[in-house]
């Protein structure tokens, strides 16, 4: 009886602490925004939006498409994004005819800052 409740006790204190690691993974701050330079014109990436749109469900971005890492590769540029929207990965999963957003074809400006930037 008693060699059964110390490993109860045992189990219970590894869920705990898994449980605990997980909340404190799961807390990492979201920015509000990110920036992404190109010499197209930077990208100003409305981070916070984004998760809002997405009823605060991080999953669908994180680790998916990206990790939680700003400096990690996009992979959207290639091909000016036909290739991404043709894997339906990165911006692509999302933005791409028929998806969630907008496509990018005629779309540069929503994205790119320089003024009367069309593709
Ligand atoms: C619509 C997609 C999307 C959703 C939803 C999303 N993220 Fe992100 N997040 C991104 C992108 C894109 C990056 C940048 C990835 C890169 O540069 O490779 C990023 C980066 C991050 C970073 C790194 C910031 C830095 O400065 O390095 C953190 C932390 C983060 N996200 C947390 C979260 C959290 C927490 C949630 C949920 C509350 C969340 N994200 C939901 C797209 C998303
Ligand atoms: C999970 C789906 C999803 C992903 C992934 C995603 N977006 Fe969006 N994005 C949306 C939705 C939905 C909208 C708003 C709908 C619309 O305007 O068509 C939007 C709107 C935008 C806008 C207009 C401003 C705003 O936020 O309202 C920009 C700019 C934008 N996205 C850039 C990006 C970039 C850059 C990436 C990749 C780093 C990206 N998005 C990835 C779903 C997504
Ligand atoms: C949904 C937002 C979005 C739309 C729409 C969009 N872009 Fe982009 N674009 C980006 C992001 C974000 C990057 C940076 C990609 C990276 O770092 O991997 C980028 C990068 C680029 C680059 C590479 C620039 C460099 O400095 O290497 C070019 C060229 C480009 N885009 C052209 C276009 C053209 C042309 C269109 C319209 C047909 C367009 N983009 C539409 C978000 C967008």
């Amino acid at each position: 009886m008693r060699t059964w409740m110390r490993w109860t006790l045992i189990a219970g204190l590894a869920v705990w602490i898994g449980v605990g690691l997980l909340a404190a993974q799961q807390k990492k701050k979201e920015p509000e925004k990110l920036l992404f330079p190109s010499k197209f014109g930077n990208v100003t990436f409305l981070h916070a939006k984004h998760t809002e749109r997405e009823k605060g469900d991080c999953t669908v971005c994180h680790d998916k498409l990206w990790p939680q890492d700003a400096k990690a590769p996009l992979n959207y540029r290639e091909g000016m994004h036909k290739v991404a929207e043709a894997k339906k990965i990165s911006c692509g999963a999302c933005h791409v005819a028929g998806g969630k957003a907008f496509a990018s074809v005629g779309n540069c400006n929503k994205c790119h800052a320089k003024p009367g930037a069309k593709g």
